[in-house]
């Protein structure tokens, strides 16, 4: 056993996986060998978690037979409604009411005895919750602007269902297929810190509520799904500045700030979901004719990459572009990272059940660095 210390876990081999493939050098990614690229322009949300979660791409049957059991386990109970009402009155923020809500979720589980070690039944379980995140999301945003939250609607697809429960209309095909994409481009990501909180808390057995709840809890930190909010923050502290984008981002360098949605523990060159995103931004703001965030975004990009950034391995990551995307359609700004989880569940469900069909215990180790053998002193004597 080697005693050198891995801090952060950085470059440890923890265990193997069919899910995804990623090749931090070149920007490559890969689900169950199928490039992103490819999926994101030929496969829908529901294909993919198909794909993540069956080992395969659906033909037309088996996809509408999973999309229909999908759309069926969209709503939520009331009791889950009562508790996002209250979480609304005391103020809380979207992913910690989500992380709140999906803990709460198992309490009404039909099969709350389930084996983990059941595939199809922790599977159902996957479809459950991956099915009622939409629906909390929506349900939370709807009742903090004072109105009702909406029913599901079973006849829409997965993005466009919670596209309607968000604004009560129905999207249209830009919005919806914008938005499917970039669902599918957040699906998986390998071990990242998110996936592998879920893993650990997977790893002992503990059903999938504990795993999700989990993965929610890790993405919500700034280093992790965080920072396409903080990507947003900036560019509206940009607009609200009288600084121009190139201008503030020379002054967060000069003050040793870290650049939001700069950066990656494995991409160590641009990111190539931050390059499909990219893509779609220029299309959405041709379209739209406001091109604000393309042009703030575009800026800072070429100045850090002239300044060496890109040379010294910390480019643009999935978080640069995606707040924009997101903010093109309407979403308010502290829905990203919520939304980040309502993708990457599916991801974290994959993971969690192809560990445990061959599970072994994540316990590591520390080296202890305290004092040793000491005396209790009796509390009346310290
Ligand atoms: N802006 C400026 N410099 C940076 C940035 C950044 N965003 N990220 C890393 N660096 C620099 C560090 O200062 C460090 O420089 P130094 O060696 O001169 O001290 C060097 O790059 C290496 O940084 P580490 O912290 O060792 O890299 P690590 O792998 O631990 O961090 C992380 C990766 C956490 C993502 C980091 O790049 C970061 O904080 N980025 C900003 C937040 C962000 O965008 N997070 C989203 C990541 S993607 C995702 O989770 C979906």
């Amino acid at each position: 056993m080697s005693d050198e210390l891995q801090r952060g876990l950085e470059g440890v081999l923890v265990a193997e996986s069919d899910l995804s493939y990623i090749d931090g050098e070149v920007g490559e990614l890969q689900y169950r060998g199928y490039p992103i690229e490819d999926l994101a322009r030929n496969a829908t949300f529901e294909e993919v978690l198909y794909l993540l979660w069956h080992g395969e791409l659906p033909d037309r049957d088996a996809l509408a037979a999973f999309s229909e059991r999908l759309a069926a386990e969209h709503a939520v109970d009331d009791a889950v409604i009562e508790t996002l009402e209250r979480l609304v009155e005391a103020d809380e923020r979207p992913m910690a009411a989500l992380r709140t809500a999906v803990s709460q979720l198992s309490a009404s589980d039909p099969e709350p005895d389930a084996d983990p070690e059941d595939v199809e039944a922790s599977l159902r379980k996957g479809r459950r919750i991956t099915a009622k995140i939409p629906t909390i999301l929506a349900a939370f945003e709807r009742l903090r602007q004072g109105e009702e939250p909406l029913e599901p609607q079973e006849d829409l697809s997965y993005a466009g269902n919670f596209l309607y429960m968000l604004t009560g209309a129905e999207p249209d095909d830009v919005s919806e297929e914008t938005f499917d994409m970039a669902l599918t481009l957040h699906a998986d990501h390998g071990f990242n810190a998110s996936t592998f909180t879920s893993i650990v808390i997977g790893s002992t057995m503990a059903d999938l509520y504990s795993s999700v709840t989990g993965g929610i809890g890790a993405l919500s930190g700034p280093l992790h799904g965080g920072a396409n909010q903080d990507v947003m923050e900036m560019l509206f502290e940009i607009d609200e500045s009288d600084k121009g984008p190139v201008e503030w981002a020379k002054d967060a360098r000069n003050d040793g700030v870290r650049i939001p949605g700069w950066g990656h523990r494995v991409y160590k060159t641009k990111d190539p979901r931050a390059k499909i995103l990219q893509g779609k931004l220029e299309d959405l703001a041709e379209a739209s004719g406001g091109s604000k965030w393309l042009d703030y975004t575009t800026e800072i990009e070429a100045y850090l990459t002239d300044e060496g950034l890109v040379e010294k391995g910390i480019a643009p990551n999935v978080d640069f572009y995606s707040g924009s995307v997101y903010d093109h359609l309407g979403i308010p700004m502290d829905l990203y990272t919520p939304i980040f989880a309502m993708s990457r569940a599916g991801g974290w469900i994959a993971h969690v059940v192809e560990y445990q069909e061959d599970n072994r215990l994540i316990r590591p180790l520390s080296r202890y660095t305290g004092p040793r053998d000491q005396e209790v002193t009796p509390i009346d004597e310290r």
